[in-house]
């Protein structure tokens, strides 16, 4: 990332003391600072309900420095002076007037003329309290401008998104608020408007006519790691789906917006939203599976069933999977399935969208036995980053067609969930870029749909599906495509 604008700005951090934190916030700052996004003028105030210290804080970053960067060459000695600690009670109004005392004189201190976010790393059922406070009590008023972020789970359905919603609209203006989806910050989903409309080769083909289906995977190998209470109220449903797989489907559904602006752009996502049909009734049965992981092999080794994991009821009925038809009730998308499928203790990391194209009408070497099959574009987006192209030549020394496949991949290692999509989205919300982030109307939207699938699940009978650990998915995930002539394309070899 190489940006000129260096931002001055002081950085609140609600959770300074948690996970997140230390996995991606801390190191995702030190990269901005040693790549000179960020220049001398800035500094970092952790907050949290433990007794700290500025030291126990700089401890804390120093160490995960250590554990996340690789290649650190900026002074780190330096780097964590920046950061500040103070122990923070959010229901006390005291506490508020003390970070208003503490961003004053820090403004003074590195002359940061009043910039602030707010960024809540924390559980969101203090987001209200929170906000509200910090209009009451004065923290948001100040010369520069104010931005809050705001990690997902944004609210657990509509009803509660729109609850939070409302209370942190209180303090701050739409275009002052950034959700991450921390899928938008990845570089190839960056990268799928580039694809589509830098490409005389993509652009003009990129609807009904052309394409048959787009298959959107998204697939983990690890379990739900300690986050069973969490995840017993989500399931992939509402961990996956309502966020990061409805949003690849608006950037690959979306129109060419009027210009790259964040208001156009988003625009056009919000438009793929409300021109998703609902999967409600019957239809959750038919074009939606939910499944739960049992045990199974992973890379060798035996790992147990959900039902045995922590903090896990054993008679769950959570999905730890879900594959669905998605239908785009638009002009440009009619009648061409969107097939998502996203789960956790699958046999492969992998995030993939597969493009597949219709056949010609006419298709001369199409005859028995040829081994021809439609064009596609694959776009990978992680672990590898890249894209491939296939097509159909001629076999050497042959009269057989057969696939060629043209690839283009970054050099990277395996970038899984690195601090790098962090990154991004930090600079992007300190020089004031909110393109990246989710609009209240989209995640509305897709709470929405959300909220209709998971009711209608509750009222059908067909049971929750299963699937062992270290495959990739259940057979129903398989049927779904057979019914409408597809296969899915495997994201473990492409
Ligand atoms: C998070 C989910 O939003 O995304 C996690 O809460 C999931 O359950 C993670 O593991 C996946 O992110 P990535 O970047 O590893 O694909």
């Amino acid at each position: 990332m190489k940006n000129t604008e260096q931002p001055k700005a002081v950085l609140v951090l609600f959770g300074s003391t948690g996970d997140l934190a230390k996995r991606k916030l801390f190191p995702s700052i030190y990269n901005l600072y040693q790549k000179r996004n960020l220049s001398e003028q800035f500094a970092v105030v952790g907050l949290g309900r433990r007794e700290w210290t500025d030291d126990i804080l700089q401890e804390h970053v120093r160490a995960s420095i250590h554990e996340e960067v690789n290649d650190a060459t900026a002074d780190i000695e330096t780097f964590v002076s920046h950061f500040t600690y103070m122990p923070f009670d959010v229901t006390n109004k005291e506490s508020y007037t003390r970070l208003k005392n503490k961003l004053a004189g820090l403004d003074d201190e590195y002359h940061i003329p009043g910039n602030r976010i707010f960024y809540m790393a924390m559980a969101p059922e203090f987001f209200g309290t929170i906000a509200e406070s910090l209009k009451s009590e004065g923290v948001t008023n100040t010369k520069g401008w104010s931005r809050l972020v705001i990690e997902k789970p944004f609210g657990h359905d509509l009803s509660s998104a729109k609850k939070l919603n409302g209370e942190i609209r209180q303090a701050f203006a739409e275009d002052e608020i950034y959700r991450i989806d921390h899928y938008l910050g990845k570089e190839m989903v960056q990268n799928i408007q580039v694809i589509r409309f830098a490409n005389a080769m993509f652009e003009p083909l990129w609807n009904n006519r052309n394409i048959s289906n787009i298959q959107v995977t998204s697939s983990e190998k690890l379990g739900v790691e300690g986050r069973g209470g969490y995840y017993e109220k989500s399931g992939a449903l509402r961990d996956m789906v309502q966020n990061h797989m409805l949003q690849m489907v608006s950037l690959l559904a979306m129109d060419i917006p009027l210009r790259l602006t964040t208001d156009d752009i988003r625009a056009e996502k919000i438009k793929v939203l409300r021109a998703l049909r609902s999967v409600e009734g019957e239809r959750a049965s038919t074009d939606a599976v939910r499944a739960q992981y049992g045990k199974g092999q992973l890379d060798g080794k035996e790992v147990p069933g959900y039902l045995s994991e922590e903090n896990v009821d054993p008679h769950s009925k959570t999905e730890t999977y879900v594959a669905a038809k998605l239908m785009i009730d638009n002009h440009t998308w009619a009648g061409v399935p969107f097939f998502i499928r996203t789960g956790k203790r699958m046999g492969v990391k992998s995030t993939k969208i597969v493009v597949q194209f219709k056949e010609l009408p006419l298709n001369l070497y199409a005859k028995e036995g040829a081994t021809s099959g439609p064009n596609l574009l694959i776009i990978h987006i992680q672990p590898d980053e890249g894209i491939t192209i296939v097509l159909n030549g001629k076999k050497i020394g042959s009269a057989e067609t057969t696939p060629v496949d043209l690839e283009y991949r970054h050099g990277t290692t395996d970038r899984v969930n690195t601090p790098e999509a962090y990154e991004r989205l930090l600079y992007d919300c300190m020089v004031g870029d909110a393109t990246n982030f989710a609009h209240w109307d989209e995640v509305s939207l897709s709470w929405a749909f959300v909220d209709a699938l998971s009711e209608a699940w509750e009222h059908s009978d067909k049971p929750l599906a299963s699937y062992e650990s270290g495959s990739m998915g259940p057979r129903e995930a398989d049927q779904l495509l057979d019914k409408d002539g597809f296969h899915w394309w495997p994201v473990e070899d492409v």
